[in-house]
């Protein structure tokens, strides 16, 4: 383990049987009171939108908010909230994707993304890549470009990954923990 890895990973509490008994919730809210963890995440996301080359940073209501925000002030780019449908007052681009159980909506501002940008996803957790691949689908959509994904934590069991594979399309997906 690197230095970051073991302190990031010692600030995330494992909650077992929330939000309903067999899962293990990843609660980031001490890594996020602790502010030489939530700096060096912030650094470390940061870094990966540079070297990605991004010129924005899209976060994905709730967490993603709270991550991608400070990584977007720290790359020295904007930051575009995506969210959960019927938050944002513009006009809007919609995606549905499907849930465990039932489906959900997520929406961008639509002119907030445009030919020739390039978008770095920013979430906290990568379980089964729902989420992130309607974002992407919103992403293209607006005719931008996907810089990548970057996720404090992959859940691997869950087979994100390979699920993102063909939205990413060659796309990066850098996770800093896997678990
Ligand atoms: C959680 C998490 C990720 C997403 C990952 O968000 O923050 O955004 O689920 O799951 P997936 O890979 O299976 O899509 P959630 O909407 O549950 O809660 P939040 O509003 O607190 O971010
Ligand atoms: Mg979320």
């Amino acid at each position: 383990l690197t230095d970051i890895t073991a302190l990031l990973l010692s600030r995330i509490r494992d909650v077992p049987d929330y939000p309903e008994p067999g899962v293990m919730f990843k609660d980031i809210t001490p890594l996020l009171a602790d502010p030489a963890a939530f700096t060096a995440l912030t650094d470390a996301l940061a870094a990966l939108a540079t070297d990605a080359g991004a010129t924005k940073i899209v976060g994905l209501e709730a967490r993603g908010f709270i991550l991608g925000a400070p990584v977007a002030v720290r790359a020295g780019l904007g930051f575009i909230p995506v969210r959960k449908a019927g938050k944002l007052p513009g006009a809007t681009l919609s995606q549905a994707y499907d849930l465990e159980y039932g489906s959900a909506e997520i929406e961008v501002h639509a002119e907030d993304l445009t030919a020739g940008d390039r978008v770095l996803v920013v979430d906290d957790v990568l379980a089964t890549g729902g989420t992130a691949e309607a974002s992407i689908q919103l992403i293209r959509r607006a005719g931008a470009e996907v810089a990548g994904l970057a996720v404090l934590m992959e859940l691997g069991f869950l087979g994100g990954r390979a699920r993102l594979e063909p939205a990413l399309a060659g796309a990066p997906l850098e996770a800093l923990l896997k678990v």
